[in-house]
């Protein structure tokens, strides 16, 4: 980062909020039409900071899925049904009932589909009083910091990703894992839609050229590898890749929406609020296949 982060940008004002990446931005209602000049400057707020934060937002789904769309297509997830009117719109809840939360690994959006998620919109609906923070990761990071040996050995490897029926879920599916875990979220059947993807271990981003550590919870072993001989390598980039100086954590407020590139980031959704109940609402956006 630059010692003047706002200097380039003349509608938005960006403001860090840990070393390895995040930023507030202010200047900016969602609930109004954006202007190409304003998505510009938002776009290279994201390729500089990898998640972005703007508080103080009050928006209908509508303008939410508006603010989404001008991203690209949506991504409709193929496990959880979406809230009545907007299947494009995920109710990530949790309340006292519920054990665990949703997201609560280490994990890039989608990453078991054949193009996943660009980015994620969460919109905090309902906060609880303390705790319910999420994490981020910075994936260019934990590539670059790699030794040369490192890279050179995993730049060719491809992991093969999915979404269930793996050690992750219990063997489960993901109806299943999900169905008896979140009482409040509504976990459908994916039909045909393919849940099990190979992608690159490294990609490089389509918008900032820069090579990033591609790995998350989905990742269950590395094509041509048994599980047993792949288990050891993801352990060790999975554990290098979030060192607390890569990540970032934000405290939510009631609306705040968070805006995160799933193409060099990992994301941990903090489940420490037994007693509170948090309301958001998700939509992700379908980016490239990686390379
Ligand atoms: C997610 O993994 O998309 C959910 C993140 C969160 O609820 O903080």
């Amino acid at each position: 980062m630059d010692g003047l982060p706002n200097a380039r940008y003349r509608h938005i004002e960006t403001h860090r909020i840990a070393g390895a990446l995040g930023a507030e931005i202010t200047g900016v209602d969602l609930s109004r039409d954006i202007s190409d000049e304003v998505l510009g400057e938002i776009r290279s707020a994201l390729h500089e900071n990898l998640v972005i934060f703007f508080r103080r937002q009050t928006i209908t789904p509508g303008q939410q899925l508006a603010f989404a769309r001008r991203w690209g297509d949506i991504h409709l997830h193929p496990f959880v049904a979406g809230i009545p009117d907007y299947p494009e719109i995920l109710e990530i809840k949790k309340a006292e009932a519920d054990k665990r939360n949703f997201g609560g690994t280490w994990h890039t959006d989608q990453m078991f589909a054949p193009r996943p998620a660009m980015g994620t919109m969460l919109y905090a609906l309902k906060v609880p009083e303390y705790g319910g923070d999420t994490m981020w990761t910075n994936q260019y990071l934990a590539y670059e910091t790699l030794s040369d040996a490192m890279r050179r050995m995993i730049d060719p490897l491809k992991s093969v990703a999915k979404g269930e029926g793996t050690k992750k879920y219990g063997g489960k599916s993901r109806k299943e894992f999900y169905a008896d875990r979140l009482t409040t979220v509504k976990v459908i059947d994916p039909g045909d839609l393919q849940t099990n993807s190979v992608h690159p271990l490294v990609r490089t981003h389509p918008g900032t050229g820069r090579k990033a550590l591609y790995i998350g919870s989905h990742v269950n072993h590395f094509d041509g590898m048994t599980e047993d001989e792949s288990q050891p390598l993801i352990d060790f980039l999975s554990r290098h890749s979030i060192r607390p100086e890569f990540t970032c954590r934000f405290r939510w407020s009631e609306g705040a929406l968070a805006f995160w590139d799933n193409r060099c980031t990992q994301h941990f959704a903090i489940n420490d609020y037994p007693a509170g109940t948090r309301l958001m609402h998700r939509i992700t956006i379908r980016g490239d296949m990686p390379v």
